[in-house]
């Protein structure tokens, strides 16, 4: 299977040589409003993201994978989108778009922007006119409007509960209810009218014809919904089997939305590529990931298991051949903008191994709300997550990395409940931190507004420690978790090869060896103690922490190997 770009061919792209840049590839996700502020708004915009493209080629990621930055109300971070063909004026214009993807290029680096399907903001004039035209209405019917039950329709019309907490549906003034499975501000689209379908095909083909070269699809898997009379409850519907025909999740009729979409893709050269996040039963991961369909698909697993030797293994082994099924590469996530950070994660207490259900060692839990943080192992937990970090860049298929873990950020917990902006955080009555801690804007120098992420402040709080991390300060430092990325990423496009792996033996519970067919071996330590290798320092071209003796792999360490 050919590989993505070479270290020699990285530079400015040739557009229609490479249809498989993205099996390999290292994927780099902004979230736009917390990457780099250019007009010191204290919201990050594209011209920040402009301003860094350098930085980023530096890092040598060869796709940065764009969060929302569509006009929107921000009732959920971007993801309420008002128009999907525009720039949210906070954050340019389409003209800084199209240069921002011409820098890229330049760069050779590819661009992904994300598509949210599901459901629309309240604010785009869909969700208007629909709410203008009254019940009955033609423009009610391109979302989900139902009649109330009670004696006065006040009642809403299931019990079912949103994502982020609260009812599933929300009532209008004049009495009738719409779905939404996020927050209220999010209306589920219905995918059953035909002018919705041709919206988001022409949404596809406008960005693709301004140089987009793949879609990260939202919520993948929600799209279709049988929601036929009677409705089930919400105790009906989880009892139900999601095999292709549950009422609202991973029902089989999406994949005629994405064999259209593919069609689409595909009338491109190179063809547009996808990524599903799809939240579905592994056994039905490569219906997303087949050709036919988006092509490949997210696999979350290394970003809910512990750090961990035997649930790292079996998730990589899984995966791979999950991958194989569908002709498509394995996916790699340890954080993203939805999760808390892998640094913070691995930091939380040891869980002891108590029965077959908590099989964790770190990183098994969540950071709560009002929990106590002096329990927190920060240096432990970035030590655990460099090691995770270079043992998931080894493996084969597309390592997606999110902003800030280069730098071995922690997740932000000291941030005031009037500052912050996650709905999860308001719906669950403040139960759940949500996700503000791992959007904070990144740091960029030691000092200064708002550590040099723009000229103004931060339309998070940044905390004092963020200096330290700051891009700034890791690239004085040869040890810091930014070189140490710089320098795996750079020898990645070396060891890039067959997406193929095989298990050495180590004779111990905490270590994994695994070989590359081109004869590149990475050993992971998950425990504290040391493990010895055959010496052959000449060999050892990355290594996670300080080096202790040149035969042995310290703990909770990641080595690379060269080559023979
Ligand atoms: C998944 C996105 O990653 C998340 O940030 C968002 O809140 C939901 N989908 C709803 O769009």
């Amino acid at each position: 299977m050919s590989a993505v770009l070479s270290a020699s061919d990285h530079g400015e792209l040739t557009r229609s040589n490479d249809r498989d840049w993205w099996r390999q590839a290292v994927v780099y996700q902004v979230y736009p409003r917390s990457f780099a502020d250019a007009d010191g708004d204290g919201i990050g915009d594209l011209r920040g993201i402009l301003s860094r493209a350098d930085y980023l080629a530096a890092l040598g990621v060869d796709a940065v994978w764009l969060s929302p930055f569509y006009p929107s109300e921000l009732a959920d971070g971007g993801y309420d989108v008002a128009d999907y063909r525009d720039v949210d004026p906070r954050l340019g214009t389409l003209a800084d778009f199209d240069e921002l993807v011409a820098a890229l290029h330049e760069r050779g680096i590819r661009i992904v922007v994300d598509i949210v399907p599901n459901h629309t903001s309240d604010k785009h004039e869909w969700f208007q006119e629909a709410l203008a035209s009254g019940r009955g209405s033609a423009a009610r019917e391109r979302y989900i409007f139902r009649e109330g039950t009670g004696p006065d329709g006040s009642e809403p019309p299931t019990d079912w509960t949103a994502a982020f907490g609260g009812s599933a549906w929300e009532r209008v003034a004049d009495g009738q209810w719409y779905l939404h499975s996020f927050a209220i501000e999010q209306p589920d689209l219905d995918w059953n009218h035909p002018e919705v379908r041709e919206d988001f095909l022409r949404t596809l083909r406008f960005w693709s014809d301004r140089g987009v070269d793949g879609f990260r699809i939202d919520v993948a898997h929600m799209l279709t919904k049988d929601l036929r009379d009677p409705l089930p409850s919400a105790a009906e519907l989880a009892a139900m089997p999601i095999d292709g025909t549950h009422p609202l999740l991973d029902r089989d009729d999406v994949h005629e939305i994405y064999a259209e979409w593919r069609r689409l893709f595909d009338s491109y050269d190179p063809p547009r590529t996808a990524v599903a996040e799809a939240w579905v039963a592994t056994d039905r991961v490569p219906k997303y990931a087949s050709p036919e369909s988006l092509g490949q698909s997210f696999n979350f697993d290394l970003l809910r298991a512990g750090f961990d030797a035997a649930q790292f293994r079996e998730i990589v082994t899984d995966n791979m051949s999950l991958a194989a099924r569908s002709g498509s590469s394995s996916t790699w996530v340890l954080s993203n903008h939805d999760v808390f950070r892998h640094a913070t994660r691995y930091a939380l207490p040891l869980i002891e191994e108590t029965d077959e259900s908590v099989p964790n060692r770190h990183g098994g839990g969540w950071l709560e709300a009002g929990a106590d943080e002096t329990v927190i192992d920060r240096a432990g937990g970035v030590r655990r997550a460099r090691a995770a970090s270079m043992f998931l860049l080894g493996l084969p298929g597309s390592a997606y990395l999110y902003q800030g873990e280069e730098l071995g950020l922690h997740e932000v917990a000291e941030i005031p409940a009037n500052q912050r902006q996650d709905p999860t955080f308001f719906r669950t009555h403040q139960a759940q931190y949500g996700r503000d801690g791992c959007r904070v804007p990144l740091p960029w120098t030691r000092s200064g507004s708002s550590f040099g992420f723009g000229a103004g402040g931060a339309h998070l709080p940044q905390p004092s420690w963020f200096a330290d991390s700051s891009v700034q300060a890791e690239e004085e430092d040869p040890s810091s978790t930014l070189s140490l990325y710089r320098r795996a990423i750079a020898l990645r496009h070396e060891l890039v090869a067959d997406e193929d792996l095989e298990w050495v033996e180590t004779g111990r519970d905490d270590v994994l060896h695994f070989r590359r067919p081109n004869g590149w071996e990475i050993v992971t330590v998950f425990g504290p103690m040391p493990f010895g290798l055959a010496p052959d320092s000449a060999r050892r071209v990355v290594l996670s922490s300080a080096a202790i003796d040149g035969h042995l792999v310290p703990g909770e360490t990641t080595v690379w190997l060269a080559g023979g």
